[in-house]
């Protein structure tokens, strides 16, 4: 049985893929399978039609990887992989649906407003960036709507930053998701359909040394302190938990997915985002979920494989 590890891709997350990459493949390897790493490139379709391996796991972020694209042709070439169907993934990887949904559900998520490019345009940078103070207060958060790794994201404390904040945001996407800043214990959680539905792992509490978790902060050893499992009360660890099912089941997402939350000093669990193909490199917290949960990362995805091609 030969198995695809997709990795690389084109978005700016491409080097984290590699690490990713290279990462499970040496897990899987150890596991006993036959793993192939394809840097993925524009010639993914033929060399998927020609080779078809016999199970593809997608651990590109960011782009097509996490987009649905590639999920799509693997879905028209009848490959299985493991990983969220290209219809969860067009949902759940745009910040703003994956929120709206899960705020019709009644989960908390900071307060936000989405903010298309042509809006400046269309009504005034100034008076775009005063509704948008006005609205969510600050600090506020910005993010590129489709993005991950914190590429583009930026908190903004003072209305002086905010313009900058805007066009750095804007270099990675064409619209901007503007969330309230909430302060808190910022935790990710992993969660694994096992043979009992989705559970799960313990949370990662995640506290950056220069208390912002930026792309740097992200891929730098050493420069963020893990806490797996978190520091939380059990009633913080349970709520965290349940909050992470709940939004892979909410948004229909299949086999694995990490969610991040902040817990604020009141107790509430917020809601941030989901990941479709959380990154798995030696600084990733879902790799230290998987070790605080007492199993491996190749026994994960290998049981994950097993399950995607019966
Ligand atoms: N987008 C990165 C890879 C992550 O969520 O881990
Ligand atoms: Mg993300």
């Amino acid at each position: 049985r030969v198995v695809a590890v997709l990795s690389g891709g084109l978005s700016h997350e491409r080097d984290v893929s590699l690490r990713s990459g290279r990462r499970l493949s040496a897990a899987l390897r150890d596991q006993g399978l036959t793993v192939e790493e394809w840097d993925t490139d524009s010639e993914l379709l033929t060399r998927l039609r020609d080779q078809r391996p016999d199970a593809v796991v997608v651990a590109l972020h960011g782009g097509e990887g996490e987009n649905g694209s590639v999920q799509t042709v693997l879905e028209m070439l009848g490959i299985p992989f493991v990983g969220s169907t290209s219809q969860s993934c067009r949902r759940a990887f745009d910040k703003p649906t994956a929120k709206a949904e899960l705020a019709r559900a009644g989960l908390s998520t900071p307060d936000w407003v989405v903010l298309p490019h042509g809006t400046f345009r269309e009504l005034g940078a100034q008076y775009v960036l005063d509704a948008m103070t006005d609205r969510l207060g600050l600090p506020m958060m910005l993010k590129p709507d489709q993005g991950g790794s914190a590429l583009g994201a930026q908190v903004v404390r003072s209305a002086g930053q905010l313009p900058a904040a805007m066009v750095n945001c804007l270099a990675y996407g064409e619209t901007v998701l503007a969330e309230q800043f909430v302060s808190g214990v910022e935790v990710a959680v992993t969660v694994v359909d096992g043979a009992n539905g989705p559970e799960a792992l313990p949370a990662v509490e995640i506290v950056p040394e220069s208390g912002v978790y930026d792309y740097t902060a992200r891929y730098t050893a050493g420069l963020t302190d893990f806490y797996a499992p978190a520091r939380l009360t059990e009633d913080s660890a349970k709520a965290v938990g349940e909050l992470a099912v709940q939004a892979h089941r909410l948004l229909g997402l299949r086999d694995i997915s990490r969610t991040d939350a902040v817990i604020s000093s009141d107790g509430t669990v917020n809601f941030l985002e989901v990941n479709l193909s959380p990154g798995l490199t030696e600084t990733s917290s879902l790799p230290m979920a998987v070790e605080a949960a007492g199993r491996s990362l190749g026994e994960v995805f290998s049981e994950l494989i097993e399950r995607s091609v019966n």
